[in-house]
């Protein structure tokens, strides 16, 4: 049976949503940030959606653990963690290296259009870590994100199909 995840719901309570929201400021609406709709992620699920769900889930988790972490940083770091702004299932020769190159992409496109902290640049850096052997989570914050990121870009893989 193949799962369709269209309207995946919050996990946050209503409280907990309008907390997330505050948090993330105008980030979510900046013209920058709104610019990875135009790109697909994992299945039907655009970048922006994706890294939106991470936010939340890294937010989700660090509530439900009860984590002391700098929450402004978690979901501004995780909501610019894929914020490298291109295609990239587009067949380019340089996609076959996508896994490994595209956190540095978003990394030097976040620190062009904000200004960021070492949590948020420890977050969109080391996101694909192991894969990226030597740049590894070093605070709470981008462990949650490293997670959270693998969890919803399998569920997006399997259950969010075009
Ligand atoms: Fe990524
Ligand atoms: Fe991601």
């Amino acid at each position: 049976m193949r799962l369709q995840i269209k309207n995946r719901r919050s996990r946050l309570s209503s409280k907990e949503q309008s907390e997330f929201s505050g948090l993330l400021g105008g980030w979510a609406d900046s013209p920058k940030i709104v610019e990875m709709k135009k790109f697909i992620q994992h299945g039907s699920v655009d970048t922006y959606a994706h890294c939106k769900k991470v936010a939340e889930t890294s937010f989700w988790l660090s509530r439900r653990l009860h984590m002391k972490v700098d929450e402004k940083s978690l979901v501004r770091g995780a909501l610019l963690h894929d914020f490298y702004l291109y295609d990239w299932h587009d067949g380019k020769p340089e996609r076959k290296r996508h896994g490994f190159t595209h956190p540095l992409v978003a990394l030097a496109n976040a620190d062009r259009e904000f200004s960021l902290n070492d949590i948020e640049r420890n977050i969109i850096g080391s996101h694909m870590w192991p894969l990226t052997l030597r740049r590894v989570p070093r605070c709470k914050e981008a462990v949650l994100v490293c997670l959270a990121d693998k969890q919803c870009s399998l569920i997006e893989t399997l259950f969010c199909r075009r």
